[in-house]
């Protein structure tokens, strides 16, 4: 496979830091020059990864195309490109609909959009694919799991989840902060949440049949700490509003998903 990325950026990097340090790294890679920075330091690293003269050279000697720019200058980039029949695109841009992506790379046949996460860099974390798509399932699933969905809207749902990581470590950081100023030295109270942590994240997998709610239940002992903290930030409606919070997101993916309409229509 001659893979190229129009636009080499965060989720560029990691895709190919990933595949260059998995066993089977027979995919060769051609990048679009910019960011000159992380596209030289990609090629400098991995023998078999070069940097393009510009967007329109990738194309021409790939077969495959991950497009990973910004969805804002997507259009603009991709309507100034002449794609061909056979390539064989990837859209990583969440918020574009594959009608969308389809129509401004025509005349391309095969479109696939798929939605990677950095940890991908390290082969972790799982791919979510719509539609099914067996060579991509191949690809991505030698950097992790990799999950294919039928429906959309399904895809987009999902999509969401990826908008809650920020968050997850701001509240790993409150915990810190707390123990910091109660005393316990950074790097132990930093050691301390890490290890714990890692140990919580395990339990969905060590009890399959668990539901999340029955995890929470199984700490929140009557009477205790957890159920103490876990009826206050409920009664404090942290939860609510975390959950519209994930509603605001999926409004702006879905919108942004959505194909366009023309003005008269
Ligand atoms: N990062 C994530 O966690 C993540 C996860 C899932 C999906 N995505 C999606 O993946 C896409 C890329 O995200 P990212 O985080 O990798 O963004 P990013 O780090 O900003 O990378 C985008 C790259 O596009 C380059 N670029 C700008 N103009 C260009 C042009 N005309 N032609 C070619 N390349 C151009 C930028 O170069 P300059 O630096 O020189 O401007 C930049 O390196 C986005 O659509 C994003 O929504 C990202």
């Amino acid at each position: 496979m001659k893979l190229g990325f129009i636009g080499t950026g965060a989720l560029t990097s990691a895709i190919v830091t990933g595949l260059k340090s998995a066993a089977d790294n027979s995919v060769s890679v051609l990048l679009s020059p910019r960011n000159q920075e992380i596209a030289a330091s990609l090629a400098l690293l991995y023998p078999d990864v070069r940097v393009a003269a510009d967007n329109q050279a990738v194309l021409d000697s790939c077969d495959t195309i991950m497009l990973a720019v910004r969805p804002q200058i997507a259009r603009d980039v991709l309507a100034g490109l002449q794609f061909r029949r056979d390539h064989y695109v990837v859209s990583l841009i969440a918020t574009l609909s594959r009608e969308e992506i389809a129509a401004l790379i025509a005349p391309v046949e095969q479109v696939t959009k798929a939605l990677p996460m950095p940890m991908i860099a390290h082969r972790q974390g799982a791919t979510i694919i719509c539609p099914p798509d067996r060579r991509m399932a191949a690809l991505f699933g030698r950097l992790g799991k990799v999950i294919e969905v039928e429906d959309p809207s399904a895809f987009d749902a999902l999509s969401v989840v990826t908008a809650t990581f920020a968050s997850y470590f701001k509240y790993l950081d409150t915990i810190h902060g707390w123990l910091k100023e109660h005393g316990v030295a950074d790097a132990r109270a930093h050691d301390y949440i890490i290890t714990v942590y890692k140990a919580l994240a395990n339990a969905p997998e060590t009890t399959p049949d668990a539901g999340f709610m029955d995890l929470a239940q199984d700490y929140a002992t009557r009477g205790g700490i957890n159920e103490q903290v876990l009826r206050e930030l409920t009664t404090g409606n942290v939860f609510d509003a975390f959950a519209e919070s994930l509603d605001g997101v999926h409004r702006r993916i879905s919108a942004g998903a959505a194909p366009r309409t023309s003005p008269r229509s």
